[in-house]
C-alpha cells in the first residue's frame, strides 16, 4: 500500500448499510486530506445519493457507455467472440466520468454480469482494465461499494486491494454471510477481510456480535441512528455535516489510515 493509496472494497448482505458506510468512509478519507475515488459497482447504484452528489443529469454507468466501449476495445458491446482489445485505454475515464463533491470523486462503474472468470466481452474488458488502473496504478484512495459478492473485483487485482470490509448487521443473520464472503474473498486471493458492525442497538447487541465474530478483525461498531433514515427520507446525504457523524466512523478511518503492524 502506498502512502496515499488506501484501497478498500465494501461488501456484505443486502441492506446492511454498505452504501452508507462506504459514503462516510470516503468522505472522512477526503476530510483527512486524501484524494478519494468512490466506485459504485452495485447494479442498483445509489452511492451518489449517499454522497450527496447530483444525479441530474442521470449518471450512466461506465459499463453502459456503448460508444466508448466500442471505441476503446474495437468491438461492439455485448458481442461474444470476434476480436477486441483486452487492454483498452482507461486512464482518462476517472477524470472524464466522475462527479466530485467535497474531495470525493464518484465513478459509477456498473457491474460485470458474469463473475471473475466467465464473461470476456468488451464491457468487462473495460471494467477490468478500469479496476486494474484504479487499484494498481493510481495513488488516489479507493472506496468501492459492491453488491454482496466479491467476484467481480477480478482475480488479477484483488491481491492489491488493502482489504475487504464486510458490513454486518448484528441483529440479523448476516454472520453466516460474513463467513461466506470471507471464503469467497480468500478464493480470489483477498486475504485481508475486516468487519464493520452497523446498526448496533446497544452494548449487549454489540457484545453478542463481537463474540459471534470473534475470529474476525472488527474495525468498529456503528450505532443505529435515526438520522440516517431521516436523511434518506429527506433526500439528503446522511450526516451532511460530517462532524455530526457517529465518532466510530472516525475510529474506523483512523484504523484504515494507520493499520496495525
Ligand atoms: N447506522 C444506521 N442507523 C440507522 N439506519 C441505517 C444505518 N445504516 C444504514 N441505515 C439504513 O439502512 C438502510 C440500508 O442502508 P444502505 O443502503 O446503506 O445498505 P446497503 O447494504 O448498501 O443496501 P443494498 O444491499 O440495497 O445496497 C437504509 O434505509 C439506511 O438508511
Ligand atoms: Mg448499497
Amino acid at each position: 500500500m502506498s502512502e496515499t493509496g488506501i484501497k478498500v472494497a465494501i461488501g456484505g448482505k443486502g441492506g446492511v448499510g454498505k452504501t452508507t458506510v462506504a459514503a462516510l468512509i470516503a468522505r472522512l478519507l477526503a476530510k483527512a486530506g486524501k484524494r478519494v475515488i468512490a466506485v459504485d459497482a452495485d447494479p442498483v447504484a445509489n452511492l451518489a445519493a449517499a454522497l450527496g452528489i447530483s444525479e441530474d443529469p442521470p449518471i450512466t454507468p461506465i459499463s453502459e457507455l456503448r460508444q466508448l466501449i466500442a471505441e476503446r476495445t474495437g468491438a461492439k458491446p455485448g458481442t461474444y467472440g470476434g476480436f477486441f482489445s483486452l487492454t483498452p485505454r482507461v486512464d482518462d475515464l476517472p477524470d472524464r466520468f466522475s462527479r466530485e463533491r467535497d474531495g470525493v470523486r464518484l465513478l459509477v462503474s456498473g457491474t460485470l454480469k458474469e463473475g471473475g472468470t466467465g464473461c470476456m466481452c468488451p464491457e468487462s474488458a473495460v471494467l477490468r482494465a478500469l479496476m486494474q488502473h484504479l487499484i494498481l496504478y493510481r495513488d488516489d484512495a479507493l472506496v468501492m461499494d459492491m453488491e454482496a459478492g466479491v467476484e467481480h473485483i477480478g482475480r488479477a487485482t484483488t491481491r492489491a486491494m488493502d482489504r475487504l470490509i464486510v458490513v454486518v448487521d448484528p441483529g440479523a443473520r448476516s454472520h453466516a454471510a460474513a463467513r461466506k464472503i470471507r471464503t469467497l474473498a480468500a478464493d480470489i486471493g483477498l486475504a485481508k477481510v475486516s468487519v464493520v458492525l452497523n446498526r448496533v442497538l446497544n452494548a449487549a447487541d454489540e457484545d453478542t456480535a463481537r463474540k459471534a465474530l470473534g475470529d474476525f478483525d472488527i474495525l468498529g461498531a456503528i450505532p443505529f441512528d435515526d438520522r440516517v433514515a431521516a436523511a434518506d427520507r429527506g433526500g439528503k446525504r446522511p450526516f451532511d455535516d460530517l462532524s455530526e457523524a457517529p465518532p466510530q466512523f472516525e475510529t474506523i478511518v483512523g484504523a484504515l489510515l494507520s493499520p496495525a503492524p
